[in-house]
């Protein structure tokens, strides 16, 4: 059998949020917001301070290259230990500090003419296309090192480091490569103190405006709460006026036309009978028409103050309602099972909307089953009530409902909001040829 309209068992009367959930959310909110901030600002204000590194330490290796180039000479070329000695005075004197932690020279084809480190002397690697292009324009470029590459397999206890290169010519004219090394820590320490210059105000700002919007917040939750249970008291009251509403007419219907009517035809059943025996056939039969019109009136007239106000369901009890209820299908000749367990656990609003789902159900079952076998149940498991209307007649699809929703049919998808309001579910279980089931399960109270 396919499953229908099945109604998730969560909605309990709406509740009014409070004040102090909407506020510990927004709080949260804004903190994770500001650790975002926090985190994804310290990342920009790095990559702001590597351009910054680059672009100073692209200057800088143009003026280590002038102090440098004063000490070249032509002998560098050939490895010459004087001209290598020369070169190195000038660096270990004014160009290695505690930034700049290594020099080298290269001949254009890759060879290290000359490093602070000597094991790195005498070296040969192939020099890049972006060196090769700056050997022959001139210039200055910057990168971060790949402390991977062979070249720089002395240089990795140092840590990450920043590279800058550019030309410089021995006194007959011969174009060299002169690069430095700088130490990386010095970037990332410059965006943390940039952060941390900047972190205080910043958050000091943030902390002001959310302190400046807490009191508005509160007033304005308070606002919404107040308008919130206003809403509910108005639904709560008109859902207590429809009920004596409806109380009311019942008991006039009662009082009123029923009586009356009933009264009527008790008066003109001797009316008829004298006809009778009068011998005055035509008239007996017109009034005993008239007399079952308003029996039948009269009968139709009950129907619906049950309907109104189920008037057993306060005096007699559940058992007793249900057993009205499905009284028309026993009359009709349908087999009927109806088993009624542990209603006395069920407070009244309980009671009366079990009442008014198993009405619902067999007023279908009554208007579309044709049904040879009903059965209705009402127990309750660990502590919730349940209701069961089965039938075992034409059933119907998912279509049939749909549609006859559309033209204003409301009656299953009525009690299933009862249901809902009331914090349980309403399940209806039908396909075509296969009867119909309807489960109502509500949590006790
Ligand atoms: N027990 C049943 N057996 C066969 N068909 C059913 C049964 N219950 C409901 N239906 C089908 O589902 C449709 C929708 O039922 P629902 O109670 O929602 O509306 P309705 O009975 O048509 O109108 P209303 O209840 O508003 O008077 C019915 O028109 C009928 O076709
Ligand atoms: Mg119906």
């Amino acid at each position: 059998m396919k499953r229908m309209a099945s109604a998730p068992a969560t909605n309990e009367p709406a509740a009014a949020p409070t004040a102090r959930s909407v506020i510990v959310r927004f709080a949260a909110g804004t903190l994770v917001a500001i650790a975002i901030a926090v985190v994804g600002g310290y990342f920009v204000l790095r990559a702001v301070a590597i351009d910054e590194a680059k672009r100073q330490t692209r200057d800088r290796v143009k003026e280590e290259a002038q102090l440098v180039e004063g000490a070249v000479s032509d002998g560098l070329l050939q490895g010459r230990g004087r001209a290598v000695r020369k070169v190195d005075d000038v660096v270990v004197a004014r160009v290695l500090s505690d930034s700049i932690v290594r020099v080298k020279i290269w001949s254009p084809r890759g060879r290290v003419l000359y490093s602070d480190e000597p094991a790195e002397i005498g070296g040969r690697y192939a020099l890049g296309d972006e060196e090769q292009q700056l050997l022959r324009n001139g210039g200055a470029d910057v990168e971060v090192t790949d402390l991977s590459r062979p070249e720089n397999a002395l240089d990795r206890q140092q840590g990450r480091l920043l590279e800058a290169y550019t030309r410089i010519r021995t006194p007959s004219g011969k174009l060299l490569l002169f690069e430095i090394y700088q130490r990386f820590g010095s970037v990332t320490a410059d965006a943390r103190r940039l952060l941390g210059a900047l972190a205080p105000p910043i958050l000091g700002a943030i902390g002001l405006i959310l302190l400046i919007q807490v009191p508005l917040f509160w007033s304005l939750m308070r606002r919404l709460q107040v308008s919130h249970e206003q809403r509910e008291g108005l639904l709560a009251n008109a859902v207590t006026s429809s009920r004596r509403e409806r109380r009311r007419v019942a008991s006039y219907l009662h009082d009123g036309p029923v009586q009356e009517l009933a009264g009527l035809a008790f008066s003109l059943a001797p009316v008829a009978d004298d006809a009778a025996s009068r011998g005055a056939e035509r008239e007996a039969t017109v009034v005993r028409t008239v007399i079952d019109r308003l029996r039948g009136t009269v009968r139709d007239l009950r129907a619906l103050l049950v309907d109104l106000h189920p008037p057993t369901l306060a005096s007699a009890g559940l058992d007793a309602a249900l057993r009205d209820l499905v009284s028309p299908l026993s009359a009709r000749g349908t087999n009927v099972e109806l088993r009624v367990d542990g209603d006395e656990r069920l407070d009244p609003d309980t009671q009366a909307l079990v009442y008014r789902v198993a009405q619902e159900a067999v007023r279908n079952v009554i208007g579309y089953a044709d049904a040879s076998n009903v059965s209705v149940e009402v127990g309750v498991v660990d502590s919730t009530a349940c209701l069961l209307v089965a039938d075992d007649g034409r059933g119907f699809g998912p279509e049939t409902r749909e549609q006859r929703r559309a033209e204003g049919h409301l009656g299953l998808s009525l009690v299933e909001e009862l249901a809902q309001q009331a914090g349980g579910s309403l399940d209806v279980d039908s396909s075509k040829g296969a009867g119909t089931r309807v489960r109502l399960e509500v949590p006790l109270r």
